[in-house]
């Protein structure tokens, strides 16, 4: 079952995702050598809930955070630690609010520091991937346009998509219909309509597209230990197209001040 939002509804999600944009953005700031992912955690968790949020992942089917970090050869869902971050880490932040009867989820992924310059091109080649799959999030088109449009973008340069994990539908709940994978044939799979809310999140490696699922029950890694990227959008479909409700305007210019 696909539940389409009312425009209020979308404002709803709006509110949440960007309190998960304004989050990461404190995250991002404090993102450097020396800070343990527990502590990036902790002090996302705090200043949800300090804006009125509940952490959505916390309990989620026995999620043990707030948010989710991984770090290098972690592609998704990494538990936060006492793992201390490094100069040229790169670091996925992940996880979704909960405020006002809906769920916000959005990812970024920082680079810690100066990272190489292989490394740099897969963080820009996976958010270019998130951003070509948007422009196809409109009503009318299917969901396969939109995986393939991540799909065709991340392999030309010679990466790996993975497959075990995928995008969704957001609303009241964190993961509705329908499943929005990050790999596919255009003009296949469910219908874009007006109303629609859904998260695209492409996860890309810059080796092979394996990954094993670590034995802490979450973690997902890659399998040659090489590094992976993921940023996550939520978007609604709307007459106009595709409408952002994530705002990584807000991370950038943490960063960039
Ligand atoms: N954006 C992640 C997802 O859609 C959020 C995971 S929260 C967790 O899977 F609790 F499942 F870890
Ligand atoms: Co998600």
């Amino acid at each position: 079952m696909i539940y389409l939002k009312t425009d209020d509804e979308i404002e709803l999600l709006r509110e949440n995702n960007i309190l998960v944009s304004q989050t990461l953005a404190e995250v991002g700031r404090h993102c450097k050598p020396g800070v343990t992912t527990r502590e990036l955690n902790d002090l996302a968790e705090a200043y949800m809930r300090s804006h009125g949020a509940t952490p959505a992942c916390l309990g989620y089917e026995g999620y043990p955070a707030a948010t989710c970090i991984s770090v290098n050869e972690q592609v998704v869902h990494g538990i936060p630690s006492d793992y201390v971050i490094k100069e040229g880490d790169i670091v996925s932040v992940d996880f979704c609010t909960f405020m006002k009867g809906f769920v916000g989820d959005s990812a970024y992924t920082f680079a810690v520091g100066e990272v190489s310059d292989e490394v740099k091109r897969l963080l820009d080649v996976t958010k270019e991937a998130l951003y070509r799959g948007t422009a196809q999030a409109k009503a009318g088109n299917r969901v396969g346009d939109i995986s393939a449009a991540v799909q065709e973008y991340a392999e030309s340069f010679g990466y790996g998509v993975v497959r075990e994990l995928e995008g969704h539908g957001l609303g009241r709940r964190m993961h509705e219909e329908p499943g929005v994978p990050n790999y596919g044939a255009r003009g296949r799979g469910p219908l874009l309509k007006e109303g629609m809310v859904i998260c695209i999140e492409p996860m890309i490696t810059m080796g092979n597209r394996a990954v094993v699922f670590e034995r802490d029950g979450w973690t997902v890694r890659t399998r040659d230990r090489k590094p992976a990227a993921h940023f996550e959008f939520a978007v609604a479909i709307r007459k106009s197209g595709p409408d952002v409700l994530t705002d990584f305007s807000i991370i950038e210019q943490a960063l960039n001040s």
